[in-house]
């Protein structure tokens, strides 16, 4: 227990962090060249939020969420995703107030308590970003572009693109009555949760992981047969758009998405390299949540974006985390004079911008050298006596053996 991380959670290990500041700042470059701000919201939240916001029978809130009691009797859940927390800080800051549309992004960790496997964690990590103030379709499309953007400028050009429609509440309460009649015929084969969402809130049956929920599902009247006219002019209107920019993208009247909040436009980005947790993408319209959660009516959408799914489709393509560069200089030294000299311009050469080290563990020459080598330093310089008392060195490059003699001072300028 003591020395084992808790399930589905994971370390991330110095050997493997330059992974995720690569598709961090990726994120963080795409959201400034389409005008995102960072929204830094905390990690926990008061449950009620997260009650209203993704919903109560939905299965994030039945079975997954990470809700405890605090000291003060307040109940409290770790945030299993970012909207209702963008949301809520949305309302909460008056964020109306500024030009519309406010455009949000960040990255965060969620925490879910689900089963852990591959691709499936209990703590993971999103980048996700949410549109306020626009029910304007071809903001639809930006967020859309916006993610598959990301995805090829990472190496991933060919992940699939699946889009739908799930109305509005006007599309949904006739489409509700239909789906509420079909299950009824089934009702015996319902599983119990199905069972007890049938009134409440039928939608939920069709994202259910059970086999035969799911086999039922799939034979359901779809929704997007049943749009209004707004509704339908929307889905048209944002499919136009992603034809203008030459975005492919699959309709399936399948999607529904497995929280409450959606209305209208729901898309998910798949790759079929992640065995079942195919998802690697998944977002949509929520024009009603704002109002939902106490706020001025106020059309939203977004996305979120699994970074730990990311990664396992970018590892298993064998694609390029880019270049990180190797540690500048090692300066090995001989004695206690040397070492005290080599303390001081190390730090020297740390203040000026320059990835330095020095020995620590009393190595002996080689087995500094050997240690350098290893770590990958581009440069060495070996400090005895006589470089102190001359104030001079020999500069090694490690790629090639080429040495020169500098004097220490120049060091500095000679590595810039
Ligand atoms: P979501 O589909 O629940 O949507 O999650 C988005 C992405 O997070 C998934 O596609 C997947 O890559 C990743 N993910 C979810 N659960 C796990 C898990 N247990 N382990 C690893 N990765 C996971 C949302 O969270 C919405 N808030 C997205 C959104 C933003 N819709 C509008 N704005």
């Amino acid at each position: 227990m003591l020395t084992k991380a808790p399930r589905g959670t994971n370390d991330i290990l110095a050997s493997d962090s330059y992974k995720w500041q690569y598709i961090e700042e990726k994120a963080r470059d795409l959201c400034r060249r389409f005008g995102y701000g960072e929204i830094r919201t905390p990690t926990f939240e008061h449950t009620e939020l997260f009650l209203r916001g993704v919903g109560d029978t939905t299965d994030v809130v039945e079975k997954q969420m990470y809700t405890f009691e605090d000291k003060g009797n307040r109940s409290i859940t770790l945030r299993p995703e970012g909207t209702a927390s963008a949301a809520r800080a949305y309302i909460e800051h008056n964020l109306g107030a500024q030009p519309l549309p406010v455009k949000l992004f960040y990255l965060i960790p969620c925490f879910r308590y689900e089963k852990p496997q591959a691709g499936r964690l209990r703590e993971f990590h999103q980048f996700g970003v949410e549109v306020f103030g626009s029910q304007a379709p071809t903001v639809d499309a930006e967020i859309i572009s916006l993610a598959m953007l990301f995805l090829s400028e990472l190496g991933l050009q060919e992940l699939a693109l699946n889009i739908n429609s799930i109305g509005c509440p006007t599309c949904r309460k006739a489409y509700n009555e239909v789906l509420i009649a079909y299950f009824k015929e089934h009702y015996d084969e319902l599983c119990d949760t199905c069972k007890s969402r049938l009134e409440r809130n039928p939608l939920r049956i069709l994202d259910c992981k059970s086999p035969i929920c799911g086999a039922l599902a799939k034979k359901a009247p779809k929704l997007i047969d049943y749009l209004c006219s707004g509704c339908r002019e929307h889905f048209d209107a944002v499919k136009t758009a992603l034809d203008g920019m030459g975005i492919a993208y699959t309709v399936d009247p399948d999607i529904v998405r497995g929280l409450d909040y959606y209305t209208k436009t729901v898309f998910e980005i798949t790759s079929n390299d992640i065995g079942s947790q195919s998802a690697v993408c998944g977002g949509g319209r929520y024009d009603g949540l704002i109002e939902e959660l106490g706020g001025a009516p106020t059309p939203g959408i977004g996305f979120a974006l699994g970074i730990e799914r990311l990664l396992m489709v970018m590892e298993q393509k064998g694609l390029s985390f880019g270049e990180v560069e190797p540690p500048k200089l090692y300066v090995a030294s001989i004695g206690a004079a040397a070492d005290a000299y080599a303390e001081t311009l190390v730090y020297h050469l740390r203040k000026n911008g320059i990835s330095c080290e020095k020995d620590r563990m009393g190595r002996s020459l080689k087995a500094q050298m050997k240690y350098a080598d290893k770590s990958g330093y581009q440069y060495t310089v070996v400090l005895g006596d006589d470089e102190i008392a001359q104030k001079k060195a020999v500069l090694k490059r490690m790629s090639d053996g080429e040495s020169v003699t500098v004097e220490l001072d120049e060091i500095e300028n000679y590595l810039k």
